[in-house]
């Protein structure tokens, strides 16, 4: 039965559609309706950013051991409701469970992660050029932060931001994909659960103009002191533009056009293996996803087979069952993957499957697990013979479409890696220690894997890209305090008397011209 969801302000539900309702379907079978979702317009959004700033100073007045303990709380309902929680994220998005459960595992490590956050957030002494004076930093919160996810992984990345903007003394209005609404009021409620006074984290169900004129009212209204984003480039430069006018530094996590090189020392069946995971787990719609295969001339021609016959086996289908990958997460992908698929020219050679496509029954995938025609599920694509001047090399193609390309020696390999600008996630496949650190140093992405794919990655260490992937902000672990807190520095002068910085400082005589004695 689908669940009629709302925005929530302050604790209450804002009633009434100003912007309409939109309805998020279960993309594996499109006549499951998961809820209907009243949209909110701009001054609901900026109404809630109000309510926000306004429950802040009093929740960063709890002091961050108590606010640690909120997150401990949040880890342990979360984790009490893992399963419920990764059925209702396979119901609506489509995400095969297995995967889906390894979703929710994120969200109870970050937990894990920030819970001890409450009883560090650690500042320093830091010694004084003058006597009877002692200099100070504290780490303090931002404010009030916007964040707007995406649905492809519509609990996990939210928790990225959530659980240490919530930790270090900041509120937040969330605003979740529609498509993603019923996983996103699942993990708010189950936030709530936790304690949190009222105010301190506000939901808004928006689309994307709402969304867009309740960030221009809150930055102009002095209610928004950060914005978190995780979507795509053109949203985030849109974003960056608007948070520039008002002196904002963004949290931005975009796009990626991840490469993923292979090289002759390799063990082809793992590369296969990685190549196989992060081209087509998710459906390919993870921002870490695998753009590019460079694999090395040599080897091209027994790597392109193993992995073409790997991917024609692979079970595709129903979510609840053991397949590699489901659907799209909404019909607006899978009608942006059907435009991608129209890139693919001539001179490419297409492989991986029993055709291309939606998969239907005049277009069928052979092993398909479940009926096709219930559902947005489509081909699983292997585009060989890519260029760095073809947009399918260029562009990001979120959908399970990978491209293959050569290189001749590692030079090559690491520029075509870098062409296409973006910088999110890479990897090498290698045995050769030098060759995985000239990768490293070569290569633009935020994020490296050797010997491993590039999606998966662990929700400790930093988490971000460059380039047309973002600003340089970094999520996950310590990393993300920087986007939550700012540094205050604090100086004391105890001595009773004004002591000058610079002026006032005792000078020892040195004398720069001693050497020693041949
Ligand atoms: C995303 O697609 O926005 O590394 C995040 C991974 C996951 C997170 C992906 N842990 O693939």
């Amino acid at each position: 039965m689908a669940s009629t969801l709302v925005s929530i302000i302050d604790g209450r539900p804002a009633e009434g559609s100003p912007a309409g309702t939109v309805s998020s379907p279960n993309p594996s079978r499109l006549t499951d309706l998961v809820a209907e979702v009243e949209l909110a317009d701009a001054s609901t959004f900026a109404a809630a950013c109000a309510a926000a700033k306004r429950a802040q100073q009093s929740w960063a007045g709890i002091p961050a051991p108590v606010r640690g303990r909120v997150v401990a709380a949040i880890g342990r309902i979360v984790e009490a409701n893992r399963e419920s929680l990764a059925r209702l994220v396979t119901r609506e998005l489509g995400k095969p469970y297995r995967e889906a459960l390894g979703e929710v595992q994120e969200i109870i490590d970050t937990c894990d992660f920030f819970l001890g956050e409450g009883r560090r957030l650690y500042g320093q002494t830091v010694p004084s050029e003058m006597p009877d004076k002692q200099l100070f930093t504290f780490r303090v919160p931002v404010g009030a932060a916007a964040i707007v996810t995406a649905g492809n992984f519509p609990v996990a990345v939210p928790s990225w931001y959530l659980v240490p903007a919530l930790v270090t003394g900041n509120t937040v209005v969330w605003k979740p994909a529609e498509y993603a609404a019923a996983s996103a009021m699942a993990l708010f409620e189950l936030i709530q659960a936790a304690g949190l006074p009222d105010g301190v984290l506000n939901i808004v169900f928006a689309d994307g103009a709402a969304t867009f004129g309740g960030l221009e009212q809150g930055l102009r209204g002095g209610t928004i002191d950060k914005i978190g984003f995780t979507g795509s480039t053109a949203v985030g430069v849109r974003i960056g533009e608007l948070a520039g006018r008002h002196l904002q530094v963004p949290c931005l996590e975009l796009g990626g056009k991840n490469p993923m090189v292979v090289t002759p020392s390799t063990d082809i069946e793992l590369a296969v293996e990685g190549a196989l995971f992060s081209g087509f787990g998710t459906a390919g719609q993870r921002c870490t996803s695998l753009g590019t295969i460079i694999v090395h001339e040599s080897i091209h021609d027994e790597f392109l087979a193993r992995f073409a016959a790997a991917t024609s086996a692979a079970p595709v289908g129903d979510p609840a069952q053991d397949v590699l990958y489901g659907p799209m997460l909404d019909q607006r992908f899978a009608t942006r993957f059907e435009e991608y698929l129209g890139w693919i020219q001539v001179h490419h050679k297409v492989l991986g499957s029993s055709g291309v496509g939606k998969i239907g029954p005049t277009n069928p995938r052979a092993g398909f697990i479940g009926d096709p025609e219930t559902g947005l599920f489509y081909h699983p694509t292997i585009v060989d013979g890519v260029q760095p001047r073809d947009a399918l090399f260029r562009q990001e193609t979120f959908g399970p479409v990978v491209g293959v390309t050569t290189y001749t020696d590692m030079r090559d390999a690491i520029a075509l890696a870098n062409a296409p600008g973006y910088g999110l996630s890479s990897a090498i496949y290698t045995n050769d220690p030098r060759e995985a650190f000239e990768f490293r140093r070569g290569i633009s992405a935020g994020m490296v894997s050797v010997n491993n794919s590039t999606s998966g990655a662990e929700a400790h260490l930093p988490f971000g890209g460059n380039g047309q992937s973002g600003n340089g902000s970094r999520q996950s672990g310590i990393w993300v305090l920087d986007q939550f807190t700012r540094w205050q520095a604090m100086n004391w002068d105890y001595s009773g008397r004004l002591q000058k910085a610079q002026m006032d400082v005792a000078d020892l005589t040195a004398d720069l011209s001693y050497r020693l004695q041949p």
